[in-house]
């Protein structure tokens, strides 16, 4: 991680207000839509969804109508207000967000299905291989992850890499991370160079 899980934290807080006016690049909504319906596929309306990095809930809230219940954990109390508000707007009452971080999400109960937008790259390689090994002892049937990943060279000139406070890693290393969990990787979406969808199932 280039900061602190506290400075992290500390960074959204203070853009939680503003944060969802600015997710209008085409690649932020094409992303968080594959990962809507990849984690979507297959669900009865009975199982528990867990929304790691779940922000101000775009994932967790979109997917509340398909599933018992939804867990959003994330490290930034202004982001999960802005969740809690939303779900209180919508009258969503099958959703809970609470402090959590990707190594630790704290949480107690059997999980179907993990999903993740656009947060774990803030993690290094070591740190998101801890994370999907976390993850993959959940017991999730299937992780849905959408994030900044590298299908070529890193390029901070392009979007969605800023070196400085991010640590996004290949798709190649995420691949090894998750087939070396148990996991098998059933889908790869290329959103763009660095952005893309991983969707991984249980292998066994
Ligand atoms: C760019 S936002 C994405 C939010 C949401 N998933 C979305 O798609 O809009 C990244 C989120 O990851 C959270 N985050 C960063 N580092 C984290 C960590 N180590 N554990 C859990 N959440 C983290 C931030 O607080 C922030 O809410």
């Amino acid at each position: 991680m280039k900061r602190t899980v506290e400075e992290h934290a500390t960074r959204f807080d203070e853009s939680a207000a503003e944060y969802d006016e600015a997710q209008d690049s085409t690649e932020y909504k094409a992303c968080a839509s594959l990962v809507v319906d990849h984690a979507r596929d297959g669900l009865t309306g009975e199982e528990t969804v867990l929304d790691l990095g779940c922000g101000t809930g775009a994932i967790g809230l979109a997917l509340a109508a398909d599933a018992g219940r939804v867990l959003g954990r994330d490290i930034s109390e202004g982001m999960m207000e802005q969740a809690r508000e939303k779900a209180a707007a919508a009258g969503l009452e099958n959703v809970a967000f609470e402090y959590g971080e990707f190594r630790d999400p704290q949480v107690a109960e059997p999980v179907d299905v993990v999903v993740s937008n656009f947060a774990m790259h803030h993690l290094s390689d070591g740190e998101k291989r801890e994370a999907i090994e976390v993850i993959a002892d959940l017991g999730a049937r299937r992780f849905v992850l959408g994030d900044v990943m590298f299908f070529g060279e890193p390029d901070p000139e392009e979007p969605f890499y800023s070196p400085e406070v991010d640590d996004p890693s290949t798709v190649g290393v995420l691949a090894d991370a998750l087939t070396d969990s148990g996991f098998a990787l059933t889908a790869v979406e290329m959103v763009h160079e660095q952005v893309g969808v991983l969707v991984a199932e249980r292998a066994v």
